[in-house]
């Protein structure tokens, strides 16, 4: 089958996309609002873009009638945002977050999930994470005003907290920190399941 994607309808785009690219990382995302009100949402169209300079990628889509979500609203007034890892302790908590929530919602509170001030900027983060990056904007790319146009944001590290007990500097054990990843529909996966190919 070839797929004409001109042809092919918002949602089956959607699926057709994120049953390809999988698994995907969780961003769980950190955000205050003008009036310093706190936001956390994860997003899994993350990935890096850069290591020298270290540069992040997240990609907000609209939401109905082109309606932005309140991450890339608080991102695009601060300029900061803190990107938590979900280790498979996390995951319901992060999953609760998911949901669509008044601007003026406190998303940490709600999952029940401490609210940590970050050390370089202006923002806040998930506490019990074991890896969080504090980010500072680069740019955003916008695709449209359209329902599920995605505005990739693109983001400098400016620091990186890593609980000690996970890390042989400067190796992070991918078995301690235990991310969970977003799969197709509402799936998703470990990656305790690793092997090894020697080159
Ligand atoms: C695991 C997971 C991954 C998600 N990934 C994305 C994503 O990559 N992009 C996106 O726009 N929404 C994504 N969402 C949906 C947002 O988290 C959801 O729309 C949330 O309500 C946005 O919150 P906000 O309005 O506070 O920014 C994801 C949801 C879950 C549960």
């Amino acid at each position: 089958m070839i797929i004409d994607t001109k042809d092919v309808k918002n949602e089956e785009l959607y699926k057709l996309l994120i049953g390809s690219v999988l698994p995907r990382p969780i961003a769980w995302v950190g955000t205050l609002d003008k009036k310093g009100i706190p936001n956390l949402a994860p997003f899994s169209f993350f990935n890096i873009a850069s290591v020298n300079p270290p540069v992040v990628s997240i990609s907000i889509l609209n939401k109905l009638d082109g309606v932005k979500k309140d991450t890339l609203i608080n991102i695009q007034n601060t300029e900061v945002f803190s990107i938590s890892i979900v280790s498979y302790d996390l995951v319901e908590k992060m999953a609760i977050t998911g949901k669509d929530y008044e601007l003026d919602v406190d998303e940490f509170k709600v999952a029940g999930v401490s609210c940590l001030p970050c050390k370089k900027i202006a923002s806040v983060y998930v506490g019990e994470s074991k890896v969080t990056f504090e980010c500072r904007l680069h740019s955003i790319v916008d695709f449209g005003d359209v329902e599920k146009a995605g505005n990739l944001v693109l983001a400098n590290v400016v620091a990186i907290h890593v609980h000690d007990n996970i890390i042989e500097w400067p190796n992070i054990d991918m078995l301690k920190l235990d991310a969970v990843a977003r799969a197709s529909g509402p799936y998703y996966s470990t990656i305790r399941d690793k092997f090894l190919i020697n080159n």
